[in-house]
């Protein structure tokens, strides 16, 4: 049986996807590749980014991380530890680090991954999945659509039928509450959280224009 399949960022200085607008994007370089002040198709009017909030382009990405994306094993396989396997092979075969910290030679020809871990830009109901893996939150990093008149986003519903606004969306998915709770010390101590952008997330969770986009998790290899 073939493995989950899992994209990879050879280099930390990739992004595969920002906005709808952008692909195979270079960090390092994205300030001048996009351009933020572009409008909104044909409205001169109204700009493109207004639909969104994110982190500041210059730590919306963390350093020394990869980017991953379409994580997705078959529905029929799921559940059967394929992921957790993948990753374990990923950690102890391809990480530098790893090889490096537990004495083992590098046993294929294949690129290694020299960074600290994962990243991953994912939608909201994939956050409890990617805990289960061993991701973490990337506190303060979540991105948000931002609704207007002149962008209005397609309607919600909750599993029973009702349209659900977009600050009960946000609720369904944590927040604000999870902001409203004492981090652990530790966690966020050792990484590229952004603890000074949670009161901003927590005054974007309760806007009643603004719905929860993505979330940004991690994954250490050490
Ligand atoms: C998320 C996904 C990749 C996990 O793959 P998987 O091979 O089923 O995961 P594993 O079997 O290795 O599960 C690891 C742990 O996560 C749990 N888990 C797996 N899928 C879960 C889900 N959908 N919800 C809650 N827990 C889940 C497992 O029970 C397991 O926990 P355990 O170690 O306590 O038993 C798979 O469910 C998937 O393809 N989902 C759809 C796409 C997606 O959401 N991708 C992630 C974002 S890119």
């Amino acid at each position: 049986m073939r493995g989950p399949p899992v994209l990879v960022a050879c280099s930390k200085d990739t992004i595969f996807f920002f906005t709808g607008r952008y692909n195979n994007l270079r960090y390092s370089t994205l300030a001048e590749t996009v351009d933020f002040d572009q409008p909104d198709g044909e409205d001169r009017d109204h700009k493109w980014f207004a639909r969104f909030a994110f982190p500041e382009i210059h730590r919306f990405k963390p350093k020394g991380y990869h980017h991953i994306a379409n994580f997705v094993v078959a529905k029929e396989h799921r559940k059967a530890h394929l992921s957790s396997l993948m990753l374990a092979a990923i950690r102890t075969h391809y990480s530098r680090d790893h090889l490096r910290a537990h004495g083992r030679s590098v046993g294929h020809a294949q690129h290694l991954l020299c960074g600290r871990g994962f990243w991953q830009i994912g939608d909201p109901p994939w956050l409890a999945r990617m805990e289960h893996l061993d991701f973490f939150l990337r506190r303060g990093a979540e991105s948000f659509f931002i609704e207007h008149d002149w962008a209005p986003l397609a309607k919600i519903y909750d599993a029973t039928g009702t349209e659900l606004t977009n600050v009960a969306f946000n609720v369904s998915y944590g927040l604000p509450a999870r902001y409203l709770e004492q981090a652990p010390a530790t966690l966020v101590a050792e990484h590229e959280h952004l603890l000074d952008r949670i009161p901003e997330v927590l005054r974007l969770s309760r806007d009643p224009r603004a719905k929860l986009q993505y979330f940004q998790a991690m994954f250490d290899f050490l």
